[in-house]
């Protein structure tokens, strides 16, 4: 089967089909597999990714660069690459991807501008990966969690799966949510009203799969197999005052996993504010810090595939 990713960019989710997508969990499960009783491996040798970090990150910037050690290539890391870089001077990042392009191979880029992956990716001369254009898109993460959903549940087709939280300005839930029009999945939004997913993608979704919005997660949670958190973002707001009224919203407690449906998969992109508390962290289907390790494999798959590496 030829490679349909190699070359590529990857700037939305939207961007792969379904069996591109597979191709990546598949290719991960074989690279997480093999690091188990190898843990680096020498298909990007000689390879060089530029990690670009224009917004703070831990898991994506760092899962991203030891996936490249994994690989057996090398990394050009930028964190706050707003003040480090010449983005500092008024840069553009067209330009600044260009040069970055005639050192390193592929370029992975984090940025709080919407459309500024899309913008990289048309200055590169080399494979862009967005690790999230503000409140866009995140569509790596979107591929973790697939997998994440796969190891934890066995399936994607069947579930049903409450999004909860930040909806509107969620990039991973974005990802996630347009990722599923390709499976059979129930999905169930609960956020506040201030807070619910953009009507141009509920539209979309209503078109491919069954989707209910609501504001009562306990009755959602009753009868959910997925439930995936997310952080009210402070950062997202202009006002405020606006993030105060609804920053409390929804907090995931033990006795609220008990009492609805303790057989819950319990997943949420990181990092966590007060919205799940630390007593659910032991619940056995507590998987957001197994979902963080994921990130390694799905990511070394996908730069495997988009350098043309993997076995
Ligand atoms: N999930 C995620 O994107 O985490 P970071 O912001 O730490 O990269």
């Amino acid at each position: 089967m030829s490679n349909t990713l190699a070359g590529r960019d990857l700037v939305s989710i939207k961007d792969l089909n379904k069996e591109e997508i597979l191709r990546v969990l598949e290719q991960a499960a074989r690279l997480e597999e093999q690091c188990q009783r190898q843990p680096k491996l020498n298909l990007l040798n000689g390879r060089i990714l530029a990690a670009l970090f224009y917004e703070p990150s831990t898991r994506t910037r760092l899962s991203f660069e030891s996936a490249m050690h994994r690989l057996g290539g090398d990394v050009l890391s930028a964190a706050s690459a707003a003040k480090t870089t010449s983005a500092a001077k008024g840069e553009t990042l067209a330009d600044a991807t260009r040069v970055i392009s005639g050192y390193a191979h592929i370029v992975v880029q984090r940025h709080p501008q919407i459309g500024s992956a899309k913008e990289a990716a048309e200055g590169a001369t080399v494979p862009v990966i967005n690790a999230g254009d503000g409140s866009n898109e995140h569509p790596t993460q979107a591929l973790l969690d697939l997998y994440t959903i796969r190891k934890e549940r066995g399936q994607i087709d069947g579930l049903n799966v409450v999004m909860v939280g930040d909806l509107l300005y969620g990039r991973t839930v974005h990802s996630l949510s347009q990722a599923f029009a390709h499976w059979d999945v129930t999905l169930t939004l609960v956020s506040p009203p201030a807070l619910r997913l953009a009507s141009p993608i509920v539209d979309d979704l209503k078109q491919k799969i069954a989707l209910e919005e609501t504001e009562d997660l306990a009755t959602a949670m009753k009868t959910c197999d997925v439930l995936y958190v997310t952080r009210i973002q402070r950062e997202r707001f202009s006002d405020p005052a606006d993030y105060e009224k609804v920053k409390d919203s929804y907090v995931i407690t033990r006795q609220l996993v008990e009492s609805t449906n303790p057989d819950m998969t319990i997943m949420h992109p990181l990092p966590r504010v007060n919205e799940i508390a630390t007593d659910v962290d032991s619940l056995p289907g507590a998987a957001y810090f197994r979902q963080a390790d994921n990130g390694v494999w799905a990511r070394m798959a996908l730069m495997a595939l988009i350098l043309d590496a993997a076995e």
